[in-house]
């Protein structure tokens, strides 16, 4: 589907539907009241009829019985109030997924309310709800495909700032499917190597570096920790690093690091039936976030040298896997006691954080579906986030007003850190069920070579049971559009 610009689009538009918006009352925008005038108020009469509250969220679909060149006016709340990003890219995915479920093939859109946003970022929001609410992952469906598909959007304007907010919001929207295509392939399709082949394809269109480190390669790194859990599994583990150059002279080195467990079986310390293992291939997520935010650097013109470093491995159960008990050695020379095999994400992290601040990051952020208490402590779409920089910390918080994902910052007591000390090695990889997000975070600290780091714990939000605003049953892409904005942000700033 094709997103563009269409100076001049007005009531007298041809099209199968035509999208206007309005507030609670309602109170219809500028081209909405232009076509209840030609309708003789019926429009006016219709959202009154129907109830229609003017919510975010809230849509209602009219045909125009041949009354306007447009075949029905589809109407979408925007709520009370300035418009927000986050209400913006709800109000325009709400609004199209009407048009689409109503057989609209191409549809006509007045131009979202700018408010103290400004156009472009306010284009660039429904845009981003537009594709983001459309996503479907129809892959492996042979049968019952949908048959109704959007094949063009335009928006009323013309102005230069609305054509960089679709631009920005094609490769915002791009990356986060992507992340999302990447979680929802099962782990057959998607397994250490496999995801090094995507990275590579990644890398070459995107005019990204992409080394791949294999066993032998970790071997000499000393990345005992990542080849641990790779062993049980016929597929090897990978750790991908990618690393994208600015055109121009770098303005500072960033180190983003996830967690790509390709499955997690939870080793010998197996899953039991019941905690969701058929969702394990999701255990990737924090991976596939870093590499869709790769793809799309580019496109956003950012100004810093960014190392994008993925550890991938399957977490199987065989005659080679590793064992509780069984003493590591991590790439920082620090060693490990197996206390669960099933806590296998902090230990691929352990090396992944290390190699990246030693490729000379600055500051390191990784992305991870590492907990389950992050999930009990906050919920299915909060992140626990954690960082040894407060500047970092606010700064990641700071990006989710622009990005509406679900943050919020943990503390990294000191005090906990003897729950993680190791009876017979340097460290254990449990430090028990209270607190566990909390003990997972420092087990990665010990990783960071001292940089500024932050890490973001999204075994909750990265997969959703449930369709959402923007977002279907699945994968999400969480945190690529948070990192994206962290990134613009900075770069407005420095
Ligand atoms: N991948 C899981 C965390 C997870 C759980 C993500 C549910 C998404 C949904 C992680 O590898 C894990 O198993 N963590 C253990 C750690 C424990 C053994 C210390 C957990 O949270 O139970
Ligand atoms: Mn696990
Ligand atoms: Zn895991």
């Amino acid at each position: 589907m094709e997103i563009a610009l269409l100076a001049g689009a007005g009531i007298e538009q041809e099209t199968d539907a035509l999208l206007v918006s309005a507030q609670p009352g309602p109170r219809l925008d500028a081209m909405g009241a232009a076509a209840d005038a030609r309708l003789d108020g019926a429009l006016a009469a219709a959202l009154t009829d129907a109830a229609f509250s003017g919510e975010v969220g809230t849509t209602l679909v009219i045909p125009t019985l041949g009354r306007l060149p447009a075949r029905r006016l589809v109407v979408v709340g925007v709520g009370a109030g300035a418009p927000t990003p986050d209400g913006l890219r709800r109000a325009w995915a709400a609004g199209a997924r009407a048009a689409r479920d109503a057989g609209a093939r191409r549809v006509v859109s007045v131009a979202p309310p700018a408010g103290d946003l400004g156009e472009e970022r306010a284009y660039r929001a429904a845009a981003e709800g537009v594709r983001l609410g459309l996503y479907e992952f129809l892959e492996y469906r042979t049968q019952d495909r949908p048959t109704r598909q959007i094949e063009r959007f335009d928006f009323a304007g013309e102005s230069e700032s609305a054509r960089r907010g679709l631009a920005a919001a094609a490769a915002v929207a791009d990356a986060v499917s992507f992340a999302r295509d990447l979680v929802n392939h099962p782990a057959d399709a998607i397994y250490p190597e496999r995801l090094a082949e995507i990275a590579q394809e990644v890398a070459a269109s995107a005019g990204l570096e992409c080394v791949v480190h294999d066993p032998a390669a970790l071997e000499a790194m000393g990345a005992g920790a990542i080849l641990a859990v790779g062993k049980g599994s016929a597929r090897e583990p990978r750790l991908i690093h990618l690393t994208y150059r600015p055109s121009g002279a770098a303005r500072g080195t960033i180190g983003l690091v996830g967690k790509a467990i390709t499955f997690d079986t939870g080793g010998v310390n197996l899953k039991p039936t019941g905690s969701g293992l058929e969702h394990m291939k999701s255990d990737m997520a924090g991976g596939g976030a870093v590499l869709a935010t790769m793809r799309a650097l580019a496109a956003l013109a950012v100004p810093f040298t960014v190392h994008g470093v993925i550890a991938a491995a399957e977490n199987m159960l065989s005659g080679t896997a590793f064992r509780p008990g069984d003493v590591l050695r991590a790439m920082n020379g620090k060693t490990i006691e197996v206390i669960s095999t099933d806590a296998e994400g902090r230990l691929v992290l352990a090396d992944a954080l290390t190699y990246t601040a030693r490729q000379g990051a600055e500051l390191l952020i990784d992305l991870a579906t590492l907990t389950g208490a992050a999930i009990v402590a906050l919920g299915p779409q909060g992140t626990a986030l954690y960082g040894t920089d407060q500047a970092l910390v606010d700064d990641l918080v700071a990006a989710t007003a622009w990005s509406g994902e679900k943050l919020w910052p943990m503390p990294l007591w000191d005090e906990y850190r003897e729950l993680i000390r190791g009876d017979v090695a340097d460290l254990k990889n449990s430090g028990g069920r209270w607190g566990g997000s909390i003990t997972a975070a420092l087990f990665l600290r010990e990783f960071t070579e001292g940089r500024p780091w932050a890490h973001l714990d999204i075994a909750g939000p990265a997969w959703s049971e449930k369709v959402t605003a923007y977002a279907g049953k699945g994968g999400t892409g969480h945190g690529v559009s948070t990192l994206l904005a962290f990134l613009e942000r900075r770069a407005a700033r420095e």
